[in-house]
């Protein structure tokens, strides 16, 4: 990591300094939890940005479940067991990662630092966290790629899809994907509308004129003058293209990447998913910000994994926060865990060097409880639970 860390002579609570930052820099003092992390975090963005980051759909019932929900988890410690040569070493779609956590796809990162998802890429490749590059990255999918690809450390590095209305421009990301060696696809089938996100709106978030979704530049905007009166802005408008299970074996058959399935939360849509060719589902709420009082993800999991059978696996995110929350999502049967906020956090905070501190924590704390509840492998994580 000492690549990373470059001199900060920059002031990051200035909005002009902020565009000048260096890709990595010094991490503030005192920083030793994810907590921390956010806690920090706050105190430099712009409160629109924050509530961006940070807020959920409607009253946040479900943004504060995540949470809740993986702390009221109890672990039941096992004791003097071998615990030498024990790893965090998992397998995933046929490789072997050091451990089992990635970065969520998350849009518009250039909000948290100038080089956005550049230095989330470097980090992560560096620490040897997956990483999941969304559709409304602020930076080009091949020079994301290009940060990331020449780590010999790094994990799996994926491209999140939303479905364009347009299946032309859909395709050419795929194939942009494709090209720049993005090894699957992570296709996001929980927001066909972005949820009733209040505290945005309340804060007047509107994306700066600096940051863009680098990858879209072509996109039509859907315009309402072509609504007859009486139609739906929604259902005869945007939703007019929205995917169906159908896009699902489209884009199967215009990929030769395997096709994951984001923000499938209905063990029959798991099921579905299966079927369809997934390989890979998400049991993901989106962190909370689409549809408010979906259950937890901690309590959708088990469900999941069990109509699943093994078949592929099963991925979770939200509210991770602690080591401990990685050591329960395996223990219900995750494959691998997926990490937002935290890391727009960490970029924030520090850029590359926060992004990398915020995933070191994250796996030094899972190590430890491992060791704590007689864990060698994630394999025994299952024992854990109370
Ligand atoms: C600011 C922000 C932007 C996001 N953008 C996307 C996105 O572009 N595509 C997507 O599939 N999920 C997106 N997500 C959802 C995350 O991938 C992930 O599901 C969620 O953040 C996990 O919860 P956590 O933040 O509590 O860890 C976004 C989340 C945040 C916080």
């Amino acid at each position: 990591m000492t690549a990373l860390i470059g001199p900060d002579t920059t002031d990051p609570r200035s909005a002009a300094d902020r565009q000048h930052r260096p890709i990595a820099s010094a991490l503030p003092q005192g920083l030793v939890s994810l907590l921390d992390h956010e806690q920090h975090a706050h105190t430099l963005l712009p409160e629109a940005v924050w509530a961006y980051f940070n807020g959920g759909a409607a009253d946040e019932t479900t943004l504060r479940a995540n949470a809740q929900a993986w702390q009221t988890l109890e672990l039941l410690p096992r004791v003097l067991r071998p615990l030498a040569g024990g790893h965090t070493r998992v397998q995933l779609l046929g490789r072997t990662l050091a451990h089992p956590i990635l970065v969520a796809p998350m849009a518009h990162q250039g909000l948290a630092h100038p080089h956005g998802e550049h230095a989330t890429a470097l980090a992560a490749a560096a620490l040897g966290a997956g990483l999941v590059v969304s559709t409304q990255a602020s930076k080009r999918l091949e020079d994301v790629a290009h940060s990331y690809l020449p780590d010999a450390d790094r994990g799996p590095l994926w491209f999140q899809l939303y479905i364009q209305p347009d299946r032309g421009l859909t395709c050419e990301l795929v194939q942009r994907a494709e090209a720049a060696g993005y090894e699957a696809l992570v296709l996001t089938v929980d927001a066909p509308v972005q949820g009733a996100r209040d505290r945005e709106r309340r804060a007047g978030f509107v994306l700066p004129a600096q940051v863009s979704a680098a990858n879209l530049t072509s996109m039509p905007v859907p315009t309402q003058a072509l609504l007859q009166p009486g139609q739906s802005a929604l259902f005869d408008g945007l939703l007019a293209h929205a995917p169906t299970w159908d896009d699902v074996a489209w884009l199967r058959s215009i990929t030769h990447l395997p096709v994951l399935l984001k923000g499938i939360t209905h063990p029959a849509d798991a099921v579905e998913a299966v079927r369809c060719g997934a390989a890979g589902i998400i049991a993901s709420n989106h962190g909370g910000r689409t549809l408010d009082t979906i259950p937890a993800t901690a309590r959708l999991l088990p469900r999941v994994v069990q109509v699943v059978q093994g078949d592929v696996p099963v991925l979770v995110d939200g509210g991770i926060r602690r080591g401990t929350d990685v050591l329960k999502a395996m223990a219900l049967g995750a494959s691998a865990v997926l990490v937002g906020r935290p890391i727009l956090h960490g970029l924030t905070n520090a850029g590359a060097t926060g992004v990398a501190h915020v995933i070191r924590l994250l796996r030094d704390e899972l190590e430890m409880a491992m060791a704590l509840t007689g864990c060698r492998t994630l394999a025994d994580a299952h024992l854990t639970l109370a």
